[in-house]
Parts: C-alpha cells; structure tokens; sequence
C-alpha cells in the first residue's frame, strides 16, 4: 500500500536568487529552507506557455497554475485562446457576438463593455476590448459604453491613466456623427465588481448601482476621477473608490432597456459573481437588492463555469480541461481532501478541478473551507493559515484520506498589498504552518509535497524608486520558478534530471499512490 499524499500550495511564493525586494528570500522561513535543501527537491516553471500562456513574458497566474497542477497538462489558457479568435475574427461570427450586437441594433440600445481596463493578461487585455469596440463599429452600432475597473494589481500599481488615455485616443480616432463610445463608470477592481469566491458580495452590489445605475460620485471624465481620488485619499488603482462619469448632472452611459453588455474578463473567478447579477436577475437572485433590472443580452468573453454554463451566452470557447487528477481519483476510488481559506478556495476546487465548481464525487471528495477575513491583508499577513492547517492536521489524522491538499494564500494576497515587510510575515506564517504539517505527515507516515503556484512574494519592489528615494512597491506577480520538495515520501524518492513545471506535479503525485498515470499526462518528475 501506498502512503498517502499531502500537497501543500503556497500561493504566489517564487524561489529565485534575484534580491528585487524578495521577501521569500529574507522571510525567517526555517521549514522551506529544510525542504530545500535537506530533501529531494527542484525548482520548476509556472510561468508563459509552460502553462499555456501566449508568451513566455506572462507571469503565471493562480487559475493556469491551479489548471495545470489539478490536470496534468497543458491547456492553451483564455488569454491565448481569446487573442487567436479575435485574429482570425472567429470571435465575431461567434452567436453571442451576433447576439448582442443583433439586440442594440433591434432596439436602437448601446453596447457596454464592463471589464479590468490593463495589459496584465491575468484577467483581461485592453487590446481584446479596442479590438472589439472597432468592429462594433465596422458592424454599424452607433453607442458603446465602457465600464473600466481600475487593476494596479497585475500590473504597476498606479498605472491606471496609462489605460484611460490609450482608450480615451481610440475614442477620440474612432468618434464621428455615426458612432460614439466613451468611458461610462470604473472604480477599483479590488472595490466594485470583481469580488470571488462570494468573499464579498458588496462589492458586486456596489458595482451594480455604479455600471447599471449611474449611482455614484460623478465627474466629468475617468482621467478626473482616477487624479481627485489620488489627491484626496492617496489611492492605488486597485482600490479607487467607484466614479460616474455625467454630463450636467446626467451619467452618460447607464445600462438600461435593450442594450447588450460584454464581461470582457476571460478569467472566471472574479467574473463569476457579476455574471450571475445579470444571468439570473430574474431567476431567484438574491445576492443584493437590485433597484433596476434592465432587459438586456449579456455576454462574457467566455463561459466562466463549465458546470453552471455561466454565463449562458459567451464569445470565446474556454479551454475543456478534461482528464483531470479530480476524475482519475474518483474512478480509481481515492478518498481526498482540499481546503483553503475564502480568498483561494475556489483555486483548490474549482481551478483544480478545470473551472467546474462541483464535485465529480460527494462521497469520495470532501471540501472544506475557512472564511477569509474582509479586510486589506497586509493589516493580518498571517489570514487563515493557522486555522487551514488545524483543519489539514484534522483530515490527516482522521485517516479518512488518501489524498489531501491545501493552498495558504499569504504570499500572493499579501504579496498584492505591495507591503513587503507584511509579506515578510506572510510568508512567515506559511513556514510555521508547514512545520505543524510536516509533523502531523512525518507522524502518520504520508507523503508531502511542497509546491507554489506562481511568484509574487519573491519580487515586491519595481523598478525605480518613489521620489523620496524609497524602493517602488511591486504588487503584481513575478515570472520566477517555484520551489518543489517531497518530505518523507518513499525511501530512495529522487527527483529526475530534466526541466519541469507545474503540469508535471499531477503525475508524481499518482505515482506516490501507487498508480500509472493517463497517458496525456505529462511525466512524473521523480525516478
Ligand atoms: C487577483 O485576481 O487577485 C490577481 O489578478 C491574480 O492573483 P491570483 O492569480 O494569485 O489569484
Ligand atoms: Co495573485
């Protein structure tokens, strides 16, 4: 009999010698430093197409990282998927494209686009959105409507005029006595719309009244907004409060009666909740108190759940990630276990299991999670993970469970802060967290396997320097390899020669219990 195995996923921890404000380096961290050295380990890639992003220059992130740990495999991801559709136009013979732009020209409505207003690549890109309000125009719609949500998050963390002007100059080109387009309603990403997991709802409630509505502050452009919050409140992007944008006294782009609206965000999880605010509005929805219900044709640029078909209409076919490790445990009988706080529970259920939000077995797969705090992280660096790990040390001891797994969000949600020194403590917390958990495995005598997602905690300054001389704070993610070790795994464990990533770890983990792995699966990195 196999021993049982225990991965640990410590989000957004890198393992990287280079010192850009490298909190992983400098944290106190005594267990990953054993792991990495003392027992067989490695570094592998979690980033570019080594997880099916278009280029080797984007950062990986925690759904393509989670995609291809939980599958085994390597998926052309929605940012890759979405740019080959809009070039060969196949994006616009697509029945959603048709559908909303058939809807605002049958009722003379506007066309919105709600959307993260950057070039991250993590959620969204401006381009896919310029792409597509060119063609509105080329197929005769005569009013679009932005409603741009502020990142800093994937990208510097006050980049977000940038964004504004580079949209506000294809306006400017594009606006004529047959068509206009303006920026209608934004705020923070990290404040209105894009909340996940149902960490929050408020913030798609908040979104709802600003987009739909036009409740809201309201000043005379985005560029005014992003420069008077600045001046107030000393905001980054990705916490700006929410903007109107009004002519006297009237908000120029509501959404209203027989207009369409796209979700341009191709990643779900924080596309899931405002899908739903439109998809089921009237169906039962009961998140929020909607004052306004506007008939309208909604679209996303994908179809962000496979098992809800939400939303129901979407403009690029998601990658169908089958075979996953989820399924293969099913039908070979494993008993597992995931778990997580609010912030990364979806990534250890819903990403692993290849954006399905259900289980393919209640009896065999038990879920668990622990609530995440609604607060800025950096102010608690340590989150949930005491209380993830009581709850991982009660699944080992059980015995109910051959296959366990965890994610501690730390590095990566504190990382986001672009707090370094509360990044130091974050990474921290996940070290002492892993020490209970190598005991608890060490005394029942299961494997465990250490692994991360993505980097972000490893490289927290950017380049140049504030003006008083201070390093910048990088709150976006990094392109560095992530460590991978096993503690006491089988005698004689050794990791193979050779360059792996993250869609290596699915098979070594079936070889641990005792199984061959689907031959589409990528090789196991042990011997
Ligand atoms: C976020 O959504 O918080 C960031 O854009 C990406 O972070 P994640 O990929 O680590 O969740
Ligand atoms: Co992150």
């Amino acid at each position: 009999m196999s021993k049982p195995v225990v991965l640990v996923v410590m989000d957004g921890v890198g393992w990287t010698d280079k010192d850009n404000g490298n909190a992983v380096l400098h944290a106190y961290k005594p267990q990953i430093d054993e792991l990495m050295t003392k027992w067989p380990h490695t570094t592998i890639k979690a980033s570019g197409t080594a997880v099916g992003l278009p280029s080797d220059k984007d950062m990986g992130n925690s759904e393509v990282g989670h995609n291809a740990l939980g599958c085994g495999q390597i998926y052309s991801q929605g940012a890759k998927l979405v740019n080959e559709s809009i070039e060969s136009g196949k994006i616009y013979s697509s029945d959603a494209w048709k559908g909303a732009a058939d809807y605002v020209k049958a009722h003379d409505g506007k066309l919105h686009f709600i959307g993260l207003l950057s070039d991250g690549n993590v959620h969204s890109n401006i381009s896919h959105l310029i792409a597509m309000i060119k063609e509105a125009k080329k197929e005769g719609i005569h009013e679009v409507r932005v409603h741009a949500l502020l990142d800093g998050r994937d990208v510097p963390e006050t980049s977000a005029l940038k964004y504004v002007d580079q949209l506000e100059e294809v306006f400017k080109e594009l606006n004529d006595d047959t068509f206009h387009g303006c920026i209608a309603s934004g705020g923070g990403r990290m404040v209105i719309t894009m909340d996940r997991y149902e960490a929050d709802w408020s913030m798609v409630e908040k979104g709802w009244h600003i987009h739909v509505m036009g409740d809201g502050r309201q000043f005379a452009s985005a560029k005014e907004a992003i420069e008077t919050y600045r001046g107030e409140g000393g905001y980054t992007d990705q916490y700006l409060p929410g903007f109107v944008i009004a002519k006297d006294g009237k908000p120029v782009g509501t959404i209203d009666d027989g207009d369409s609206v796209i979700l341009f965000n191709f990643r779900g999880d924080r596309a899931v909740e405002i899908s739903k605010a439109f998809d089921y509005m009237n169906k039962g929805f009961d998140k929020f108190p909607m004052p306004k219900k506007p008939q309208v044709y909604y679209a996303g640029m994908l179809q962000y759940d496979g098992d809800l078909k939400l939303p129901d209409h979407f403009l690029v076919e998601p990658p169908h990630i089958e075979h996953t490790m989820s399924e293969f445990l099913v039908k070979k009988g494993v008993y597992s276990y995931a778990c997580s706080e609010t912030q990364k529970f979806g990534h250890v259920t819903y990403f692993w299991n290849g954006n399905r939000s259900e289980k393919f077995d209640d009896k065999l797969e038990t879920w668990e999670e622990v609530p995440s705090d609604v607060i800025p992280f950096d102010l608690k660096p340590w989150m949930k993970a005491e209380e993830v790990t009581d709850k991982m040390i009660a699944a080992i001891e059980s015995g109910k469970y051959q296959f366990l797994r965890c994610n501690y969000p730390n590095g990566d949600m504190v990382g986001h802060t672009g707090n370094y020194e509360a990044t130091l403590i974050g990474v921290e917390a996940v070290d002492l967290s892993l020490r209970r958990i190598m005991d608890a495995c060490k005394k029942a005598d299961y494997t465990l396997i250490v692994v991360a997602d993505h980097g972000n905690s490893d490289e927290m300054y950017d380049k140049g320097t504030n003006p008083d001389g201070t390093p910048k704070p990088k709150t976006s993610h990094s392109l560095a390899r992530v460590p991978f070790a096993i503690y006491n795994g089988p005698e004689g464990t050794e990791i193979k020669d050779g360059d792996f990533g993250l869609a290596n770890v699915a098979a070594t983990v079936v070889q641990l219990l005792g199984f061959e792995k689907p031959e589409q699966w990528l090789e196991s990195i042990i011997k």
